[in-house]
Parts: C-alpha cells; sequence; structure tokens
C-alpha cells in the first residue's frame, strides 16, 4: 500500500552524501567501469540515464564523441558539471537537467547506461524509465534500432534460508541487506536460489515481477527468511561467451511465523509487484506456503510487518 512519503522513499532522491557510497563500492564501479569499456566503441554517441554525479558518463566520455548525462535532482546536476569539468574527458559529457521519464537526445545514441537498480528492482525506477524511453526512442528515431543497454538484463530470484536474527540476545526479525561479496555467519540456505525472472532490457516487457515458485528444500532447517536476490548482466561479449555481473545487495524478508522444514519438501513462494514500488507492496502480497513431502497439510506464512 502507497503512503504518502513514497516519492522521498523510493529511491528517486538520493542525497549527494550516498553517492560517496556508490562511488566507494569498488565492485559496482569495477563492474560499471568493464562493461562500458566492452560495450562503447570510439566515436559512439552514449546517453545515460540517471547521471548522479557523472561518473559512468565519465567512464564512457573515454570512448564516446558525446555523452548526454540526465539528471534530475539540481544538487547533482551541480555536482556532476564540476567534477565533470575536474577530470580528463568532461568536456564530451553534457549534463542535462532532466527527468530521464521524458528526456529524448536530440540525435540517436549507441548506448543507453542506466543504473537505477535497487534489489528486487524495487523502488528505483529502472523499468518504467527504460520502457518509457525505448517507446519514445522508437518513435522519434523511426528506422533506427534501439541502442544497447547497460545493463543488458536483470536476473531475479528467491531462496528460502534460516536466518539468525539475534544480536547480543536482541531478537529482532527486521527486513536487512546483505553484501553479496561476503560470506553470511548468521543466515544458512537450505535450497539453492530459484530464478522467477529474468528480464532483457532491449526486448519487450511488462512492469510486473511475480514470482510463482515452488522451491525444493535441500537442507533441513528452520525457514525463517527469503533472501532476495538481483544478478545484473551489465554486458555480454558475444565473442568470448563473458558477462560482466553486478549484484545489487541481497534482502532478507523476515517472515513472521518460523516453519521447520525438512530436505525434500516443498514449499511454493508467490508474491507480485510493479518495478519501482516500495519494497511493502512485495511483502503485502507475500505467500509462502509448506506442503511437507510426507504429510499433505499445508501451512501458511506471512511476513512480518
Ligand atoms: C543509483 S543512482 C546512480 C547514479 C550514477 N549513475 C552512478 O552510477 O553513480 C540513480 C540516479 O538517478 C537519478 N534519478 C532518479 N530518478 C530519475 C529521473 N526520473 N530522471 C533523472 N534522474 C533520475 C537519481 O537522482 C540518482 O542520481
Amino acid at each position: 500500500m502507497k503512503n504518502k512519503f513514497d516519492s522521498l522513499e523510493l529511491g528517486q532522491f538520493i542525497p549527494l552524501h550516498y553517492h560517496h557510497n556508490m562511488l566507494n563500492d569498488e565492485l559496482r564501479m569495477k563492474a560499471f567501469k568493464a562493461a562500458i569499456n566492452m560495450v562503447v566503441k570510439p566515436g559512439a554517441k552514449v546517453l545515460e540515464l540517471g547521471g548522479g554525479t557523472g561518473v559512468q558518463s565519465f567512464f564512457a566520455a573515454q570512448k564516446a564523441d558525446k555523452v548526454f548525462c540526465v539528471e534530475r535532482n539540481p544538487e547533482l546536476v551541480r555536482a556532476a558539471r564540476s567534477f565533470l569539468a575536474a577530470n580528463i574527458n568532461g568536456d564530451k559529457v553534457e549534463v542535462v537537467q532532466a527527468d530521464a521519464l521524458h528526456y529524448l537526445p536530440p540525435e540517436p545514441v549507441d548506448v543507453v547506461i542506466c543504473e537505477m537498480l535497487h534489489t528486487g528492482l524495487l523502488r528505483e525506477k529502472q523499468m518504467p524509465v527504460i520502457a518509457s524511453f525505448k517507446q519514445r526512442y522508437l518513435e522519434k528515431f523511426a528506422g533506427h534500432r534501439l541502442p544497447i543497454f547497460i545493463p543488458e538484463a536483470s536476473i531475479q530470484a528467491i531462496q528460502p534460508i534460516q536466518q539468525d536474527f539475534y544480536f547480543e540476545d536482541f531478537y529482532a526479525p527486521a527486513i536487512l541487506f546483505q553484501d553479496p561479496a561476503s560470506i553470511q555467519e548468521r543466515s544458512k540456505g537450505l535450497a539453492d536460489p530459484k530464478v522467477f525472472q529474468l528480464l532483457a532490457y532491449a526486448d519487450s516487457f511488462n512492469q510486473t515481477c511475480c514470482c510463482d515458485s515452488e522451491v525444493v528444500i535441500a537442507e533441513s532447517g528452520q525457514l525463517n527468511a527469503l533472501r532476495l536476490i538481483t544478478k545484473n548482466i551489465l554486458a555480454i561479449n558475444l565473442e568470448t561467451k563473458d558477462t560482466v555481473d553486478w549484484h545489487t545487495q541481497y534482502i532478507v524478508l523476515p517472515l513472521a511465523a518460523p516453519l521447520s522444514v525438512f530436505e525434500g519438501d516443498h514449499i511454493s513462494v508467490r508474491f507480485d509487484y510493479q518495478g519501482g514500488d516500495s519494497l511493502n507492496v512485495l511483502t503485502d502480497s507475500l505467500e509462502v506456503c509448506h506442503a511437507g513431502a510426507m504429510r499433505q497439510d499445508t501451512k501458511k506464512l506471512s511476513i512480518v510487518a
């Protein structure tokens, strides 16, 4: 259910100091730099949607002739202009203050970079922005092919886990984030992640993210949470068959009623939401059902509010 704080809550206005965390995120930076270097060819024209500090446009400008960097937040527009002026080839980047949902470049582009990526494709507007861009671009530049998108695709999965929610004896089953690159001592996977969505941005897609999956438990334990995983394929090299991938942080969703599960049990997980929705739209629709392998009873779990 939406509330009046949604527009602030939904990743639309990320303050400048938080962009420092993103610049400092080595895996994110290296992955985007490698993807942009792989995809942008010398002399290319590039559009970045949601430019922030301008860092991805800077990467693109090392090879491109021209980069249009679209950012809505005036504080970031000022910051991007001043940072780019201090960096080599920054003069190839035109920072445009505009809403990416409405902006189109004055000429066709070869590559579009869009990092409005939150786990689950929630909060940030990656899906609506790219869908809107494609429709308007093909109308304006009839006869032109779509540019290559960075990322090319996002793959989403769900994993049943046993999560330790005790903190110095304080029990707090709250939604939490996990660094995908770190070993999570407090989490035990009870089954492999189950893919529920494969979204290729160049293909046509609707705005719904829907999971209707059955997961077979591989390890017995207490099922008390689900881990939401979003892996973004930033670039694909068809010659070498390599990809450049980047995971956003995992989200762990606690379940209201922990359940003992045994190897071979079948758990069904259902939810749906629209790309860019707040997390509570996912949790409001979440249903987790356990049909024991031997017993035929079904137990429905609900998420902790
Ligand atoms: C996750 S940040 C990424 C920033 C930068 N591209 C980077 O990789 O460091 C997303 C950026 O998109 C901007 N943004 C969000 N919605 C937008 C919109 N509708 N139009 C233009 N910019 C938008 C935000 O202000 C923010 O700077």
